[in-house]
């Protein structure tokens, strides 16, 4: 026989139905005993509590914790503990492997789980409303402030077994947005969604963050325009992707982010996966005078947008000209090979730096450049360029055949150019280098700039050439290096092993496809020794044979420290079993094709 509830679980049953109709009892279960009290709220529908919360009394909770604030009280508040439950019941990816770190550090962010909830709950219905206008049932006639809720959402709201006939308003999407709308503050558009309407659906939100997909008509630019008008006080970031924008478009939607005539106070502009401006055009008078007067725009990024040279050529004057204060820049996936010929930053020379231009460069410390099909030439002319970027800390230059010429006469330059630099992240993967370029590059890197914090070479055909080199820059205190398939074989990985010769900081590796064989096992076992900071090692793809099973094995066995990854897929370990030989403290993955399993965390503690 099933267990009988109890009658306070019964009674709360009741109490939790009559919240939502009758607003009297709001006063009564206030002065519910704690213990009561609190066995209530986990029961709670959002809407129910919602309704409860609203009308707090000032003083409650007021006798445990003598907080003033309001929002910081409600922050510690039991409450925030059940929007939390309410939020991991509805959208329960936290558990989930695949996403598990990402929305790890998502939900650390979190700071009030009300909030949270209700913009995720808007972002549902907006989402859902978008659906449903793009069926091929769905009439025009139908305004988008009547689309009509989901069931499945609605039932998420009022609580299982509820009945929904009740009010025939929730049903529409306007009476979501209106009512919670003021805790959305970042959100997601799609096109069909950037009518006229939306000004009115969102009138109570001050969104911060806001992303566009799929914006091509001038019907949704319009659309889109009055509502960034409406919100020009608080937004602060805006993204596009999957759109197109013509000049014409652009213009209007820079013109709509300004706060008044002269500034606009937007920080973070993006365009992704779109393409922007016809042919090879300079950028529109709108996009200069946004990017001129911007005081606090700290991050452009134009990626994958079909930028050529003439229209990376004028976003670079632009920023030239401007007195801004851009720290990401972020051009990559475009093919722009000769945009930075003809600038005028070419004229001067860093002899002479009261030459005034660059200012806005002066704050940059993030630039990627990745695949922007560069060449020697180019990087011949960039150079000019880093002089105005001194406080520079990465540059992605990966996936551009800049050859081993470019890359010597750009950081030949900075160092004659004896000026303080900070590069310390450093991205040079599938540059065609060669060992010779790399050799001369280290050795100039290690004598003007800080110790590199990362580098990434991998993709270049260098050979074991570079094994001990690489061995040193081990030794310097460098903490990500990606050597991914450069040639090292197994003398290269011996000649690093050699150079291994104190306590190493370095924390993330990644050596495979090398074809390292057994070298590779002798240098992971001193690497493994030397380096109690190492979280994670990529090493598959390297033909390590059976015998460098017993040398890894021996090794694992004596790590102490973090090691949590340890990537030996595509060896040749014809079947032989490497995990159970195991011994580690701690958490460590091993990956290795063999049997099962293969992905599962290796913890022998209780
Ligand atoms: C920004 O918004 C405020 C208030 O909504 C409005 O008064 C002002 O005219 C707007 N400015 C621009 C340039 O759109
Ligand atoms: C890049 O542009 C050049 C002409 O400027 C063209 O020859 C080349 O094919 C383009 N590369 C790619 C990958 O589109
Ligand atoms: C190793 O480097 C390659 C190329 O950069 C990358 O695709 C791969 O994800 C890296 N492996 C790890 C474990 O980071």
């Amino acid at each position: 026989m099933a267990e009988l509830p109890s009658l306070c679980a019964l009674c709360l049953d009741v109490v939790k139905d009559q919240l939502l109709h009758d607003s009297d009892i709001i006063h009564e279960v206030y002065s519910f005993p704690p213990e009561l009290f609190n066995c209530l709220l986990p029961r709670l529908s959002p809407l129910a509590l919602q309704k409860l919360e609203d009308q707090m009394p000032d003083d409650f909770g007021s006798d445990c914790e003598p907080v003033t604030d309001k929002r910081k009280r409600k922050r510690n508040s039991i409450f925030d503990q059940s929007w939390r439950t309410l939020y991991m019941c509805r959208w329960p990816c936290l558990d989930s492997t695949t996403h598990g770190e990402e929305d790890k550090h998502k939900y650390e962010s979190v700071d009030d789980w009300q909030q949270f909830y209700w913009e995720s709950h808007i972002q549902s219905c907006l989402d859902a409303a978008a659906e449903i206008s793009l069926l091929p049932s769905y009439s025009d006639r139908v305004s988008v402030r009547d689309l009509e809720i989901p069931d499945i959402i609605l039932k998420y709201l009022f609580g299982k077994g509820h009945a929904l006939d009740f009010m025939n308003d929730c049903k529409k999407l306007s009476w979501h947005c209106h009512k919670f709308g003021l805790y959305a503050r970042s959100l997601r558009l799609r096109n069909v969604m950037c009518v006229a309407e939306i000004c009115d659906l969102l009138r109570n939100s001050k969104l911060e963050t806001l992303e566009l997909r799929w914006m091509k008509a001038q019907e949704h630019v319009q659309g889109l325009c009055k509502l960034l008008f409406q919100i020009n006080g608080s937004l602060t970031s805006i993204k596009f992707m999957h759109c197109k924008l013509s000049s014409g478009f652009l213009n209007s939607i820079c013109n709509s982010l300004f706060i008044d005539s002269k500034t606009h106070g937007l920080q973070h502009f993006s365009i992704t996966a779109s393409s922007i401006l016809e042919k090879d055009s300079c950028i529109p008078v709108g996009f200069t005078s946004f990017l001129s007067s911007g005081r606090s725009l700290s991050s452009l990024r134009l990626v994958d947008v079909g930028l050529r040279p003439n229209s990376a050529r004028s976003i670079f004057s632009a920023l030239i000209d401007a007195s801004l204060v851009v720290s990401v820049l972020d051009l990559s996936d475009n093919n722009i090979s000769g945009c930075f010929s003809n600038l005028r930053w070419i004229r001067g020379s860093f002899e002479d730096s009261s030459f005034g231009l660059g200012k806005s460069l002066q704050c940059l410390r993030i630039l990627n450049l990745r695949n922007c099909n560069l060449q020697v030439s180019d990087a011949n002319a960039l150079k000019y360029a880093l002089i105005h970027m001194p406080i520079l800390e990465a540059i992605d230059l990966s996936d551009n055949p800049i050859e081993d010429e470019g890359i010597m006469s750009l950081f030949f330059f900075i160092k004659m150019s004896e000026q303080q630099f900070h590069l310390v992240d450093l991205k040079l993967a599938n540059c065609e280098l060669t060992c010779f370029g790399v050799n001369q590059l280290l050795g100039v890197l290690s004598t003007t700039i800080k110790p590199l914090n990362s580098l990434s070479i991998g993709g270049n055909d260098l050979g074991k050439n570079v094994g001990a080199p690489l061995g040193r820059l081990l030794c310097t205190g460098i903490k990500f290096l990606d050597l991914e398939d450069i040639g090292l074989g197994s003398p290269g990985f011996l000649d690093a092993k050699e150079e291994i010769k104190k306590t190493l900081e370095v924390v993330h590796i990644n050596i495979s496809k090398n074809r390292g064989g057994i070298g590779v096992a002798e240098f992971l076992s001193k690497l493994i020794k030397n380096a109690p900071s190492l979280i994670s090692i990529d090493a598959g793809y390297n033909f390590m044979p059976v015998e460098a099973v017993p040398v890894i094995s021996s090794c694992l066995k004596s790590v102490q420290g973090n090691l949590q990854h340890l990537d030996l897929t595509g060896n040749n370990f014809g079947g032989m079993s490497v995990l159970p030989e195991f011994h580690i403290k701690g958490k460590l993955v091993v990956n290795y094709d063999s049997s099962p399993p293969l992905n599962a965390p290796y913890d022998d503690e209780p």
